[in-house]
């Protein structure tokens, strides 16, 4: 099996380590760099992980890196095809992502800008919180083309989606296709036109009561998980999506996926990073792909759109 590449993992904390460690496993990568600012703490997880090659299998190889504020450290990620960003605090129960601006985007600014100098090519994959506005930051702070700067949510989110629907019809998740739009956060806009049970539309199989309930607990799949683990956020479901968008990436596979993207111009909206499905490659967004939506999930993605995009507004000073 032929590997090839470099992916970068900022932040060693829950998200950070399992998408390592995802990445790992798939054996596809040359080398993943795991860093954290903890010292010892990324070393340590970087050893676990490699003395578990052997029983599951893979050759790729993890570095772990100390790193500071001011750059040092950053040396091991240079020139790395693809970095996920998931440093910064996760919320904990009763905040909402938006309580984690001040805070995270002064660490995601840092980061950014190691990155930009150390792996000046790469394609970023944001996942730090509030993510439509530390997408944008991470963009303003590197100063890369949109199409290398992506955040993760939409695949989260469609899959917790997906996941619903799959248990409330008892069937198994892969007859299930459901998509979700629009931020990650309250504006967020589950898709029930474009959601389907073996290719037969949602409504076929439940009511319009049954569906809102689901997109209810869809908007609010993240804070369900806060509320019960009672300190931190979910990391298993958000890790495979992050992965996923990584060895979509190194793989140049044009593979489409609901992710926050730089809309200019799509479904009439310009000028804003927003959750949209979107064609990756090499070079990060190859195309957003615009689908068909019914009347009010387009104007739901227009409210989200200008929501995201006062928000954005306000990272340019933090
Ligand atoms: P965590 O607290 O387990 O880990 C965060 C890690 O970041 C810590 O190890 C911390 O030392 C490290 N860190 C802080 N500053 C750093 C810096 N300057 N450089 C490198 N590392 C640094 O939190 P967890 O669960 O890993 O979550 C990480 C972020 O991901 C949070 O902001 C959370 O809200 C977000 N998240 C986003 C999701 C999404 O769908 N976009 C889903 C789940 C979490
Ligand atoms: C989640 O949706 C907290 O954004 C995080 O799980």
């Amino acid at each position: 099996m032929s590997r090839s590449g470099k992916v970068t993992v900022v932040g060693a904390g829950f998200y950070g380590s399992t998408t390592a460690l995802r990445l790992a496993e798939y054996d596809i990568f040359e080398t993943v760099v795991l860093t954290d600012i903890v010292e010892g703490k990324p070393e340590g997880l970087a050893l676990d992980i490699n003395q578990s090659r052997s029983i599951e299998g893979f050759e790729t190889k993890v570095i772990g890196a100390t790193t500071t504020a001011d750059g040092a450290g950053y040396e091991a990620t240079a020139n790395s095809d693809v970095v996920v960003i998931t440093a910064g605090l996760p919320r904990k129960p009763g905040m909402s992502r938006m309580d984690l601006i001040g805070v995270n985007a002064g660490i995601v600014r840092g980061v950014a800008e190691n990155i930009a100098k150390h792996s000046p090519n790469a394609v970023i994959i944001v996942v730090s919180n509030p993510l439509d506005e530390m997408t944008a930051l991470t963009r303003l702070a590197t100063g890369f083309p949109h199409n290398r700067v992506i955040g993760q949510a939409g695949m989260l989110d469609t899959a917790r989606f997906t996941h619903f629907v799959a248990e409330k019809l008892a069937v198994p998740v892969s007859a299930v296709k459901t998509l979700t739009l629009g931020s990650h956060g309250d504006t967020m806009v589950p898709v029930p036109s474009r959601c389907t049970v073996n290719g037969q539309p949602l409504s076929t199989f439940l009511s319009e009561t049954d569906i809102a309930e689901l997109v209810d607990r869809t908007r609010n799949g993240g804070a369900e998980v806060v509320a019960l683990l009672k300190t931190g956020s979910a990391y298993y479901a958000p890790s495979a999506a992050a992965a996923r968008m990584a060895k979509a990436v190194i793989e140049d596979s044009g593979a489409v996926m609901p992710v926050c993207a730089w809309v200019d111009g799509e479904y009439g909206i310009t000028g804003v990073y927003l959750g949209v499905e979107a064609e990756i490659g090499k070079a990060g967004i190859r195309k957003v792909v615009e689908g068909a939506l019914t009347e009010s999930e387009l104007a739901a993605l227009k409210v989200a759109a200008e929501a995201v995009r006062a928000k954005q507004a306000d990272v340019v000073d933090l």
